[in-house]
């Protein structure tokens, strides 16, 4: 199955290329990138995470795209909408999630992928309700979840069932957006 492709202003969220491997698993390595994310993984990790994006693909119709600046950067991360794998008093649930390469943050680029995200999760594929998550002290993470539009649900904090016991990053926050709210943000 074609993975759909999505062009904003500035980027093209596309699928992913063998050219994409080496510089997501720079990323992946980058400590600072990884600093809410369990710290940095290896090339076989990075690379096996492609491949389950695309497997996600292929099963929903929507995921993890390669995000690309076409005539600037030919890859600088991955945002998306994924089916959260593990349960949690809020799943089953759909996530939009974000990752850029140090070098394109402060650009307004997650964000404006992650609207794209947004409109093809709600308009095309038909959720009802997208939510996000992080770590408390991910405020970079939070801030797009705002400016996007989303809702932190107070009541929603939670322990990551894949973060160790006692980790200082095993409790997250939770953000919602409703398709109805989306609507009334981006009327038309
Ligand atoms: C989280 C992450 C994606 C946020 O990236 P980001 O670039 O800060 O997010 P945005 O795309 O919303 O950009 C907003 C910034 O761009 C600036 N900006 C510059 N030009 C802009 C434009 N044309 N439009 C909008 N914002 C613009 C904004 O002022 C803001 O800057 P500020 O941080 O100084 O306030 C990034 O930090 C990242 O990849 N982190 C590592 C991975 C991670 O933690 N992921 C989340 C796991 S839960």
């Amino acid at each position: 199955m074609a993975i759909a492709e999505l062009k904003t202003t500035r980027l093209l969220l596309r699928d992913w290329r063998p050219e994409d491997e080496a510089p997501y698993a720079a990323l992946n390595a980058d400590p600072e990138v990884m600093r809410y994310l369990l710290g940095p993984i290896d090339r076989e990790k990075s690379d096996a995470q492609i491949g389950s994006f695309r497997e996600h693909f292929e099963r929903e119709g929507f995921g993890r795209w390669a995000v690309e600046v076409p005539g600037v950067a030919p890859f600088i991360g991955t945002v998306g909408i994924t089916r959260m794998p593990y349960s949690t008093p809020f799943t089953p649930a759909v996530e939009v999630s974000w990752r850029l390469a140090r070098a394109h943050w402060r650009q307004g680029l997650a964000c404006e992928a992650a609207q794209a995200a947004l409109a093809f999760g709600f308009e095309q594929a038909g959720l009802a309700e997208i939510v996000s998550i992080t770590v408390p002290a991910n405020l970079r993470s939070q801030a797009v979840m705002q400016r996007l539009g989303m809702t932190r649900d107070v009541a929603g904090d939670f322990d990551h069932p894949n973060v160790p016991v006692g980790h200082a990053l095993q409790r997250h926050v939770l953000y919602r957006m409703s398709k109805q709210a989306w609507r009334e943000r981006s009327p038309g």
